[in-house]
């Protein structure tokens, strides 16, 4: 048998190398001069042109999650629909086994687009008039396989995103969360190696979404596709990425694990340096015992970051300055405040 880690590490990542996307009437005018430092502000008000992505450099590993973290408006859509050639950028490349799929064009770019890659979208896109089955299927009956074939295909993924049952069911009949597992279905009947995922489960309640999440990880374990997912939501972005990439206004800002996120955030204003541990502190919930781990609410949170990884606590009892207990924190509450900007006055 092949072990499937090792299997995906012989195929090819994804290389994104100075991606730039400019929208507007005629893009290829300002390249050479947001190239030279044009700022977006710049771009924007003298010229009408939005600067949708700026030099973007990362690699996407083959077999891992990567997953991209930015606020609304930060170029996550704009980047991810390179990956598939659905936007053409205004400079740059988009490197996988070797072709830069910015170069595909026609048929040779649907090509790519079906066989190699599938999405699954937030509003999971499915169409109405068809049931769960026929929507599974739907990728596979474009490529033309034979329904007799394709079926059965369909058939094992719905039973592994846990619908069973619900083959004949149309879309209208499901909650929210089993529209999604047919998105995922539908998505994972292709057989793509590469599976883009935007904001797919933002959309979902949070105790749903939990469990699409833990649908995902444990169907990644398995399968090794080489995931993007994008999400504006720190905790989903920790609890699935390998790693993490982070954009402000179309710039990566960061790219790392999510403990490098955590500890060494790249963020203008370091946050971690200016907020102190008391403001995140929470009451105990009811019943709740507070941590055995201690920190000075005084001190700023990425020093009490630090100091409860070096714990290995995920939660700690805070102190005011006369050592009384205040209230809990936990290091997922530290890592929000850590990475996302300050809500306006
Ligand atoms: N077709 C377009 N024409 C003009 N501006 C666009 C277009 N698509 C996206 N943008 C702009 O590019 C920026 C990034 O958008 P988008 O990638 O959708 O962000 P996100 O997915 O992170 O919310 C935004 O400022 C948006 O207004
Ligand atoms: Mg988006």
């Amino acid at each position: 048998m092949t072990d499937p880690l090792e299997d995906a590490r012989q195929r090819s990542g994804i290389e994104i190398r100075h991606l730039y996307k400019i929208f507007g009437t005629n893009p290829g005018r300002f390249i050479k001069r947001v190239k030279e430092g044009m700022t977006k502000e710049e771009l924007n008000d003298r010229h009408n042109h939005v600067l949708g992505l700026q030099d973007i450099n990362l690699s996407l590993p083959p077999g891992e999650i990567s997953v991209i973290m930015g606020l609304s408006g930060s170029g996550k859509s704009t980047l991810i629909r390179h990956i598939n050639g659905l936007i053409e950028p205004t400079a740059g490349e988009v490197l996988y086994e070797g072709r830069d799929v910015v170069a595909m064009k026609g048929a040779e770019l649907r090509e790519f687009r079906r066989t190699k890659t599938a999405m699954v979208f937030q509003k999971f896109a499915l169409l109405p008039h068809r049931t769960v089955l026929e929507n599974t299927l739907y990728g596979l009956d474009i490529r033309g396989v034979p329904r007799a074939e394709a079926e059965p295909v369909a058939r094992a993924w719905i039973e592994r995103v846990g619908l069973s049952g619900f083959e004949e069911n149309y879309p209208n009949q499901l909650s929210g969360g089993m529209q999604q597992r047919v998105g995922l279905a539908r998505a994972l009947a292709n057989d793509a190696d590469i599976l883009l995922m935007d904001e797919a489960f933002s959309a979902l309640d949070p105790l749903i979404r939990m469990d699409m999440q833990k649908v995902l990880l444990e169907l990644q374990q398995e399968l090794q596709k080489t995931i993007i997912f994008i999400t504006h939501d720190l905790d989903e972005a920790l609890r699935l990425g390998d790693s993490i990439a982070i954009l402000r206004d179309g710039k990566l800002e960061q790219v790392g694990t999510g403990q490098d996120i955590v500890l060494r955030p790249a963020n203008d204003v370091n946050r971690g340096r200016v907020i102190r541990a008391s403001r995140l502190a929470r009451p105990l919930a009811e019943g709740e015992a507070p941590p055995e781990f201690r920190v000075d609410g005084y001190r700023v949170l990425e020093r009490v970051a630090r100091e409860m990884a070096a714990a290995g606590v995920a939660q700690a009892t805070v102190l005011d300055r006369k050592g009384v207990a205040t209230g809990v924190i936990d290091s997922e509450a530290i890592l929000n405040a850590m990475v996302t900007p300050a809500e306006a006055p």
